[in-house]
């Protein structure tokens, strides 16, 4: 697979790599096949945010880590996405050691000041509308910060027993999306953090390991379209999006 040309960053103008840990096994939506490679609006569902990021003037390259034995992932990088995009079969037994594993790959082509984008390949909503806002909003930021979406409905605190116990002021939540964006050494560092301390398993993305270090990611507005494709009928709604 092709490598980024360039190899270094200059100090003034940070470049933007997209990472999209692709390695997961889809065990919730229960397809015979790895979700991200099921159908939606007629391509494999990591090909859509694959092709929105290549095709993104701002956006480097685009780096997609897969499990080691992946048998569908060189069918899809098609020739006019191998020049934007390259496979890493560094796989983890979680996504935050798939994006760790990523990282630790890509340490010759991304400067340590450069922003890493990471993106969920179970969520093909994005847009680059939705990227650029991201970029824009983050310009010069210290810390990095996520897309997001603020909380909507009225929360419930389940007892036991299936009932409700209390409603939760749903004020200040928000409910997070991807790309979550950071500095790659920044990342790195809070991932081998997590990893040492043994908190990886309380880390279900990437914000909450900068989190760890006493940092605060900034909040950027998502979008309802940039939903995750989780279970099953999820998929309708995304590929609604997707055609409308
Ligand atoms: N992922 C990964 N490596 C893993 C697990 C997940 O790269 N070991 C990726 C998935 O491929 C997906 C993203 O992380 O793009 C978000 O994870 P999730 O939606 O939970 O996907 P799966 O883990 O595949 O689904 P499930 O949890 O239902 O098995
Ligand atoms: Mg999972």
């Amino acid at each position: 697979m092709n490598q980024p040309a360039s190899s270094a960053s200059t100090a003034s103008q940070p470049r933007h790599f997209a990472l999209i840990p692709a390695a997961g096994v889809g065990a919730r939506m229960g397809a015979q096949i790895p979700k991200q490679y099921m159908p939606i609006a007629g391509k494999p569902m990591l090909r859509h945010a694959l092709e929105t990021f290549a095709a993104h003037a701002r956006i480097a390259h685009t780096f997609v880590v897969v499990s080691a034995g992946d048998a569908w992932i060189d069918e899809l990088v098609t020739p006019e996405l191998a020049s934007r995009a390259t496979v890493l079969r560094v796989g983890g037994a979680t996504r935050q050691e798939s994006v760790f594993n990523g990282l630790n790959e890509i340490r010759h082509a991304a400067g340590d000041a450069d922003w890493v984008l990471v993106h969920d390949a179970a969520r093909p909503g994005l847009d680059a509308g939705l990227i650029d806002r991201l970029l824009d909003t983050l310009d010069g930021d210290e810390v990095g910060g996520l897309l997001a979406l603020p909380v909507v409905d009225t929360l419930k605190r389940e007892s036991a027993g299936g009932r409700s116990q209390e409603t939760v002021p749903r004020a200040g939540l928000w409910a997070a999306q991807t790309p979550q964006m950071f500095r790659y050494a920044l990342l790195q560092r809070a991932l081998r953090q997590a990893a040492e301390q043994g908190r990886i398993g309380a880390i279900t993305d990437d914000a909450s390991a900068i989190e760890m270090l006493g940092l605060q990611p900034r909040l950027v507005e998502g979008s309802p379209r940039n939903l995750k494709v989780t279970l099953a009928q999820d998929a309708a709604l995304a590929e609604f999006f997707l055609k409308g």
